[in-house]
């Protein structure tokens, strides 16, 4: 018979921020030094088109998502990094764990970048270490993330990982006005 499964225990994930490394990359806490290069990918109208949060419209609105994040760290809800080049500390984006269900050992990931950072191969590095924080770290069974069936560039990012196509949801919400259809990704750790 199969091991029972037991909820996590996330407390020691949760008593002092993580700070993850990559070839390139360090993924920290957001701080108030962010919000410049939060309101760049947030206020533009490309990054943000398909997102689901309104964009900022000012950096009072990027400081606010700073304070948030600090607020659900506390919490235990959400786990918010920025995303920094390790050269040079320059925040290029940010991702996080939202949707934590440790009596599931599953959660969900969410990420977005400075345009001008596309391109380089830094979100798959990102999502990469994330999957490998959550399976290895956190002790999760199950990584989620979901995008607009438009959205090639985050199918890709989400492909590269090792996440796989677990459904498509026609015009399963209304954004702007339209119906648009979500696609579900995820990947399982296989041996835990
Ligand atoms: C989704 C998003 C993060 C993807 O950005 P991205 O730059 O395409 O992704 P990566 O940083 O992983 O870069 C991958 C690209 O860099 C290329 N690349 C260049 N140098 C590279 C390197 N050294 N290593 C790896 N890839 C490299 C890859 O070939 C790839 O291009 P391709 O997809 O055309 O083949 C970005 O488009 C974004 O922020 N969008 C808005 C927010 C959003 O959609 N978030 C996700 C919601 S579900």
């Amino acid at each position: 018979m199969a091991d029972e499964v037991t909820p996590l225990e996330l407390s020691r994930i949760f008593s002092s921020h993580p700070r993850l490394h990559t070839e390139r990359l360090t993924l920290r806490a957001t701080t108030l030094n962010d919000a410049a290069a939060i309101f760049d990918y947030a206020s533009d109208p490309i990054a943000t088109e398909i997102m689901t949060f309104p964009r900022h419209q000012s950096i009072q609105d990027s400081i606010t998502f700073i304070e948030y994040n600090a607020e659900c760290f506390k919490k235990r809800e959400r786990l918010a990094f920025a995303i920094a080049l390790k050269d040079s500390n320059e925040p290029i984006g940010t991702c996080d764990f939202h949707h934590i269900a440790p009596e599931h050992r599953r959660t969900e990931i969410g990420y977005i970048m400075r345009r001008s950072f596309w391109g380089k191969g830094y979100m798959t590095e990102t999502v990469r270490e994330l999957i490998r924080f959550a399976f290895d770290e956190m002790g999760m069974h199950r990584v989620e993330a979901l995008c607009n069936a438009v959205n090639e560039r985050s199918a890709r990012v989400m492909e590269r990982c090792g996440m796989t196509l677990e459904g498509t949801f026609r015009d399963n919400e209304v954004r702007k006005g339209i119906y648009v259809t979500t696609k579900a990704y995820a990947i399982v750790h296989t041996s835990g």
